[in-house]
């Protein structure tokens, strides 16, 4: 079977549609964020300087400046992550998750192994099933599209020497648990695993898909491979403004907020999934998405079109398939209007 690696839901949004395809947060930027932004542009006739962007970043995630690296949004580290590695002996992604990755390493020349996670496991990640020497590893935390969160401790299994264990956490800031106070699960702040690179986005949270802003964190003897082939002058003004405005503290407080509201506008959406007869839901959703299984989901999606609402499809995503949907959190009453009109749908066909 195959898989249309460079489908992503920006595809499936059309004008006059509700968006569910798109996990990008839909809302007025705050202040903090738009006036440094903003500002930046009087300063557009220079080269980008990141150095300040840079120690922000590390600080932000308590780590040396040596570790960070900016990136054109988090897409841009899995083209260096790939480029850079070339040498590795046996690439390993794990899937279902974001197809970027492994488009990425297949551009780069790699021969890419699956591990696939299954649906009757709820998609958790069993670290057994990578191979023992696999020397460069995929991994989404949480994972897009099952919005499964792995334990933190499952997914630092998979660090070892010899080998690079990348993790991807553009959506770590959508993750909240009660009583915690930081992310959970989140592996951006060790460095006392061996190999271990972090993804993170800024674009997802902060609406800033189209200002491209994102890095990576990485042992420091790492990061100068990665550095070495990212084109020159990668991350504009505007996105080193927004990179430092979103590493402060006001910035992380903010983000805890909005995963806490979003947390109860996941639960409202399960709840009410729960309700639709013929669907399933994937695992335990802990992001800013849920994926459903139902008959005859691509013709639903279809339907749902021509209703107004424009879905993600699953059967781009290995270890998915056509009987998939992944449907965006969005406010109570966007979710009260979606799953009355799905319910309609279904009902119509049974
Ligand atoms: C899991 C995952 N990782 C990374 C990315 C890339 O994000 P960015 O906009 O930072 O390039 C996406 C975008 O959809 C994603 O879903």
């Amino acid at each position: 079977m195959t898989f249309d690696l460079d489908h992503h839901g920006d595809a499936e949004v059309g004008a006059g549609l509700i968006d569910l395809a798109v996990n990008v947060r839909h809302q007025a930027m705050p202040g903090w964020l738009a006036q440094p932004i903003a500002a930046s542009l009087d300063r557009l006739s220079a080269y980008p300087e990141n150095s300040a962007a840079t120690a922000a970043v590390a600080a932000r995630h308590h780590r040396e400046p040596g570790e960070v690296l900016l990136t054109a949004g988090a897409a841009q580290a899995f083209v260096l992550l790939a480029q850079a590695l070339r040498g590795a002996r046996r690439p390993v992604v794990v899937h279902p998750q974001f197809t970027e990755p492994e488009a990425a390493l297949i551009n780069a020349g790699h021969r890419v192994e699956r591990v696939l996670l299954r649906a009757e496991d709820g998609f958790r990640l069993d670290p057994g099933l990578v191979p023992a020497d696999a020397d460069l590893v995929f991994v989404g935390n949480p994972t897009n599209p099952t919005s499964v969160l792995h334990p933190a401790a499952d997914v630092a299994k998979l660090a070892r020497p010899g080998r690079v264990l990348v993790v991807d956490e553009a959506f770590a800031d959508t993750t909240w648990r009660p009583g915690v106070a930081g992310e959970p699960e989140s592996l951006a702040g060790r460095r006392d695993l061996p190999g271990l690179v972090v993804l993170r986005s800024l674009t997802k949270t902060w609406g800033l898909a189209g200002l491209r802003i994102g890095y990576l964190l990485a042992p420091a003897d790492l990061v100068p491979r990665f550095a070495a082939v990212q084109p020159l002058w990668a991350v504009s003004t505007p996105a080193l403004a927004a990179a430092i405005a979103c590493a402060s503290p006001v910035a992380v407080a903010a983000e805890r907020r909005i995963a806490a509201e979003m947390a109860a506008e996941r639960d409202h959406l399960v709840e009410r999934l729960r309700h639709v007869p013929s669907v399933t839901i994937a695992g335990e959703p802990a992001s800013a998405f849920v994926t459903i299984q139902l008959p005859e989901a691509d013709v639903v999606r279809r339907e749902l079109r021509e209703r107004g609402y424009a879905v993600r499809r699953g059967d781009t995503f290995p270890g998915l398939g056509p009987q998939w949907l992944r449907i965006a959190v969005r406010d109570t009453a966007t979710t009260d209007g979606f799953v009355h009109t799905l319910t309609a749908v279904l009902e119509e066909r049974s």
